[in-house]
């Protein structure tokens, strides 16, 4: 199988809870390879279209106050399969759902904040990967 990437954020709980290294770590034991990089802090322009498929949802307010409520980190990762297995390695949206030795399991609290964005399909990790890094940005 060929090698493919997905997107992901570490979210304002993880990097406040000094999760950061941690995790990174955990990502790179279950098998993927970073290809870009970044620590910023999203404006809430930034973080309500990274999110607006979410627009009329009940939580889209709170989602957006909470992506803006401190830095992130975002990334882009490259694994076989990597859309699909990286959503196993975060574990349910929920961390009280989440399976054991999951990153939300073991470095969220709750829905809203629960430390990990993963894309959900490889067309969205090719659009977010391009709304966070350039081409010059990515190894
Ligand atoms: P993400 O996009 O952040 O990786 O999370 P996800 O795919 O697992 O979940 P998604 O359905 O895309 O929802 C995005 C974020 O919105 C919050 N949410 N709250 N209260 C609720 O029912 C609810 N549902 C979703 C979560 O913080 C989720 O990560
Ligand atoms: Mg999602």
């Amino acid at each position: 199988m060929s090698k493919t990437t997905t997107f992901t954020m570490i979210k304002p709980d993880a990097v406040k809870n000094n999760f950061t290294g941690k995790i990174i770590d955990h990502i790179l034991n279950a098998g993927f390879t970073i290809k870009a990089m970044k620590f910023m802090w999203l404006t809430p322009q930034q973080a309500g279209s990274f999110y607006a498929i979410h627009k009329e949802r009940p939580f889209y307010n709170d989602l957006v106050e909470f992506m803006t409520s401190g830095p992130i980190v975002a990334a882009i990762l490259e694994k076989e399969n990597a859309v699909e297995d990286f959503r196993k390695t975060i574990g349910a949206t929920d961390p009280q759902k989440a399976e054991a030795g999951t990153i939300r399991n073991l470095y969220a609290k709750n829905i809203d904040a629960n430390a990990m964005h993963g894309s959900d399909s490889d067309e969205n990790a090719q659009i977010e990967s391009g709304f966070f890094f350039s081409q010059f940005e990515k190894y």
